[in-house]
C-alpha cells in the first residue's frame, strides 16, 4: 500500500509569503498590501448540530490556516483573487451587497464587510488575495476560516480594535456567522466563527451557545494538553466531500426548531437530559415516523456530553473520553442520520487499531473524522484506517495532526 497521505499545514511564513506573491502578481499596480492576516479551521471534539439548538460543543482551532493580504481602497469596490480560483476575479461594490444580491465564494468575504457595516462600523473597499491550507469541503469549517481572516484584517484596517479582545472578538464572530447565513445563504450556527476566532492555543473551547449571554458567559478556554498526556488528535479527511449549503443541514435545522416549537420551547437546550422521555412522549402525537424523537435525543443526549467531555478534560481525565466520542458518533450516525459511509469506516477501523475514541467531525454527510490517539498507536491506526478505505475500494484517505492552537489573528 502507498504510504499514507500526510496533509501538513503551512508555517505563518509560507502562508504570508504566497498570498504576497499572488498580490504582487494580480494587483501589480506596485503597491503592497496593508498586510497578512490569517484564520484556523476547526474541528470539533464534540457537541455536533448543538450550537443552533443553543446547547454546548467544544472546539480546537486547527493548524491550517487561510491566509489573505488585504490593502484598504478609497472606494467602496471589493476586488478579490483566491489561488483556489487561479484567474477569476471576484467584484463587487460594498453598496451593491445585500440578502440574495451576490453569490459564489466572494459572497462569504464581501458578507463580512456587509454585516460590519450592518452592525454600525465604517468599513471601506479592498483589494485582497486570499489562499488556504484548509481544504474545501472537508468540514473543517473553510468557510469560517475565510470570513474570519478577512473580519480580523477589516477590523485593523479600519481601525475597528475589536480583534484585541474576547468580548470584540465574539461582536467579528457574530458578524461572520450573519454573513454566512445572510449573504452566502447557508443556514449554519455559531459553532465554526466561535472556533476560528475564540480558540487559543493549547486550550479546548467551551461554548454555551444559548443566546444573550455575555461573551465570558458563552465562551470558556478548558486546557487541552494533548503532548502532558501522550495523546494525539488524529484527523482522517475522507475526501467524500460534504456541502453545507445543500438542503440536508437545513432541514435537520428545521426539524429541530419545528420540535421545539411543538414543546412550546425557544431551543431544544431547555430540555434537561432527566426530562427527555417527557418530552419524547410529548412529541410522540405528531411524530408517526419516529423521525421528530430520534433528533431531539440526539440533540438532548449530546448536550449532556459535552458537558460531560469537558469536565472530564478539566479534570485532566483524557483517557477517559473515548466512549463519550464513540457514543456522539453513534448518535449522529443513527439518531440524527448525518453520518456517511467513509466517517464510520474511520471509526471502526481507528477504534479497532487503538484509538481511545473517535468519531465524525462538524456538520457529516462527508468530510472528516477526528481519532483521539496515544502516540504510539499513530501509525498502527493511520495503517489500519488506510488500510480499510483500499479494502473497500474508496479513494485513500488524507491524514492531519490537530495540536489545539492559535485563533484569527
Ligand atoms: C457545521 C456548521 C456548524 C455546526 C456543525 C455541526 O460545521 O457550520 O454551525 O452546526 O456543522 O455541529
Amino acid at each position: 500500500m502507498t504510504s499514507p497521505d500526510w496533509l501538513e499545514s503551512w508555517s505563518t511564513e509560507e502562508g504570508a509569503h504566497r498570498v504576497e506573491m499572488l498580490f504582487a502578481e494580480v494587483f501589480d499596480d506596485g503597491d503592497a498590501p496593508d498586510g497578512v492576516w490569517s484564520a484556523p479551521g476547526r474541528v470539533n471534539l464534540i457537541g455536533e448540530h448543538t450550537d443552533y439548538n443553543a446547547g454546548l460543543c467544544l472546539p480546537t482551532a486547527l493548524p491550517h490556516r487561510t491566509y489573505v493580504a488585504l490593502r484598504r481602497r478609497d472606494d467602496d469596490v471589493v476586488r478579490l483573487v483566491s489561488a483556489q480560483a487561479p484567474g477569476q476575479e471576484w467584484t463587487t461594490r460594498l453598496a451593491d451587497v445585500a440578502p440574495g444580491a451576490v453569490s459564489g465564494w466572494g459572497s462569504y468575504v464581501a458578507g463580512v464587510a456587509w454585516a460590519l457595516a450592518q452592525a454600525g462600523h465604517a468599513v471601506p473597499g479592498f483589494d485582497a488575495v486570499v489562499d488556504s491550507c484548509v481544504p474545501f469541503g472537508a468540514g473543517l469549517s473553510s468557510s469560517a476560516a475565510l470570513e474570519c481572516a478577512v473580519a480580523v484584517a477589516l477590523d485593523e484596517v479600519a481601525g475597528l480594535g475589536l480583534a484585541a479582545d474576547d468580548a470584540g472578538r465574539a461582536e467579528l464572530a457574530a458578524a461572520c456567522v450573519r454573513a454566512e447565513n445572510e449573504i452566502a445563504g447557508a443556514p449554519t450556527g455559531g459553532l465554526d466563527q466561535a472556533a476560528s476566532l475564540r480558540c487559543s492555543e493549547g486550550h479546548a473551547l467551551l461554548l454555551d451557545c444559548r443566546p444573550g449571554l455575555s461573551p465570558l458567559e458563552s465562551a470558556t478556554p478548558v486546557p487541552f494538553d494533548l503532548e502532558a498526556a501522550d495523546l494525539t488528535l488524529l484527523v482522517v479527511d475522507t475526501r467524500a466531500e460534504h456541502q453545507l449549503v445543500d438542503g440536508q443541514y437545513a432541514e435537520r435545522r428545521a426539524t429541530c426548531e419545528k420540535a421545539a416549537e411543538l414543546l412550546g420551547l425557544s431551543a431544544l437546550r431547555e430540555i434537561p437530559a432527566r426530562s427527555l422521555p417527557g418530552a419524547l412522549d410529548a412529541l410522540a402525537p405528531h411524530d408517526p415516523d419516529g423521525v421528530l424523537r430520534r433528533r431531539v435525543q440526539h440533540v438532548v443526549t449530546e448536550i449532556e456530553r459535552t458537558a460531560e467531555f469537558a469536565d472530564l478534560v478539566r479534570a485532566g481525565r483524557l483517557d477517559d473520553v473515548g466512549p463519550l466520542m464513540l457514543a456522539s458518533h453513534a448518535s449522529l450516525q443513527l439518531d440524527y442520520e448525518v453520518s456517511a459511509r467513509e466517517l464510520d469506516l474511520v471509526v471502526e477501523a481507528a477504534t479497532r487499531a487503538g484509538a481511545l475514541g473517535a468519531r465524525m467531525t462538524g456538520g457529516g454527510f462527508g468530510g472528516s473524522a477526528i481519532a483521539l490517539v496515544r502516540k504510539d498507536d499513530v501509525d498502527a491506526v493511520v495503517a489500519t484506517v488506510q488500510a480499510a478505505f483500499d479494502d473497500a475500494g474508496l479513494r485513500a484517505p488524507g491524514f492531519r495532526l490537530a495540536p489545539p492552537s492559535a485563533p484569527a489573528a
